[in-house]
């Protein structure tokens, strides 16, 4: 039932203000984060391994910034494929995450496989907790997004992000690392971020306008920096699986070092940048594409809009909401540009040419 959408994907999309709710309900109580027993004791860690495929990869790209940066806990992310292959060491007090959505794709599960009676602890962040990956897991931490049909990860993606800025708070907590009144604003921000959610979803109008634009592009590069360079990524990764056009990401910075020569007017550039302590930096890239004739989508916030909206091919603007919590939001217009793009190219958006839902084979 897609619930009166066209598709799964955008009854997915619009899903999110509810299952996010759902989610920091079962992880918030009056008192603060509660993990389910037997909890997760961070102190205890010198290091965090997060291991994952496609989206939830990059689910986990984006908590090693948070983990590294609250929780000062140094995080190694790979790809499932590669770190079960490469024979990686596991130091002691090292704990393994696994992030998976179905909680069987093969090498995720492959990966924990080789962890055993190697790490700590292994942990996993699952949407489906009868799956092979929370079973054999010591301690599984469900998402609460609800069963997902698109083959495009969309609401577990925003799901997983929470779980994992829950837990890398928690982290800090435990470390020393976040005062009880830092923790308070940050929770009350996570709290309200449904309801940011659904003001964003009410400007899809202009989404769908840039996407219309965005369809008749070979290439497309995503830049961010930050917070935003593991969700450049995602954006790039939703549009090529769905509309087909060639999309890659690249950390703002490393423009300048390879990427650029590919600029011309044919190359839309999306750039996310809300307002924050990168944004200029992120805007002195974004000046370099222009001078080279490339054509910027920007997607920022009010205050991004005002100082560098005008110089844009096109702009998007999202709410307002805190730094640390960008990702989850912005996840958003990097969803929709990637669904109206392809609705716009006719591409079957649920089932995209040669994927599956959940990869069982190596
Ligand atoms: O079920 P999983 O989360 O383990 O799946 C991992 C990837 O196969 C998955 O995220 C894939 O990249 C999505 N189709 C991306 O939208």
């Amino acid at each position: 039932d897609k619930g009166g959408h066209r598709h799964f994907m955008a009854k997915e999309i619009a899903e999110q203000p509810s299952v996010l709710s759902d989610t920091l309900n079962a992880y918030l109580t009056d008192s603060g984060i509660a993990l389910p027993d037997p909890g997760i004791d961070f102190a205890a860690l010198d290091r965090l391994t997060i291991t994952a495929c496609g989206t939830a990869y990059l689910a986990g790209f984006t908590a090693k910034y948070w983990f590294e940066q609250i929780a000062r806990l140094p995080v190694e992310v790979d790809v499932a494929s590669e770190f079960r292959y490469r024979e990686p060491p596991i130091t002691p007090n090292t704990a393994a995450l696994f992030i998976s959505q179905s909680g069987e794709t093969a090498d995720t599960l492959a990966a924990l496989r080789y962890c055993k009676g190697k790490a700590s602890a292994l942990y996993s962040v699952v949407n489906v907790p009868e799956s092979s990956i929370a079973r054999e897991s010591d301690l599984a931490l469900p998402i609460h997004a609800g069963v997902e049909i698109g083959v495009a990860s969309t609401k577990a993606f925003t799901c997983q992000l929470t779980v994992l800025l829950l837990l890398a708070l928690k982290a800090a907590e435990d470390r020393g690392h976040l005062p009880p009144a830092a923790r308070d604003e940050i929770l009350t921000h996570l709290r309200a971020l449904p309801g940011v959610f659904n003001t964003a979803l009410g400007r899809d109008e202009v989404i769908e306008n840039v996407a219309q634009e965005l369809a008749e592009a070979r290439d497309i590069l995503f830049l961010g920096r930050g917070l935003m360079y593991p969700l450049a990524h995602e954006g790039a990764l939703k549009l090529k699986e769905i509309s087909y056009i060639h999309a890659e990401a690249y950390a703002s910075g490393e423009l300048k070092h390879g990427p650029i020569a590919l600029i011309d007017q044919h190359v839309p550039v999306v750039v996310l940048a809300p307002r924050d302590r990168l944004f200029d930096k992120t805007v002195s890239n974004m000046q370099e594409v222009m001078a080279r004739g490339g054509r910027v989508v920007l997607i920022t916030d009010a205050a991004g809009a005002e100082s560098a909206g005008a110089e844009a091919w096109r702009v998007i603007q999202m709410p307002e909401v805190s730094d640390l919590l960008a990702p989850i939001l912005y996840a958003l217009p990097a969803q929709l540009l990637a669904y109206h793009t392809a609705v716009a190219k006719g591409t079957d958006v649920d089932q995209p040419r040669n994927l599956a839902k959940s990869v069982t084979v190596e």
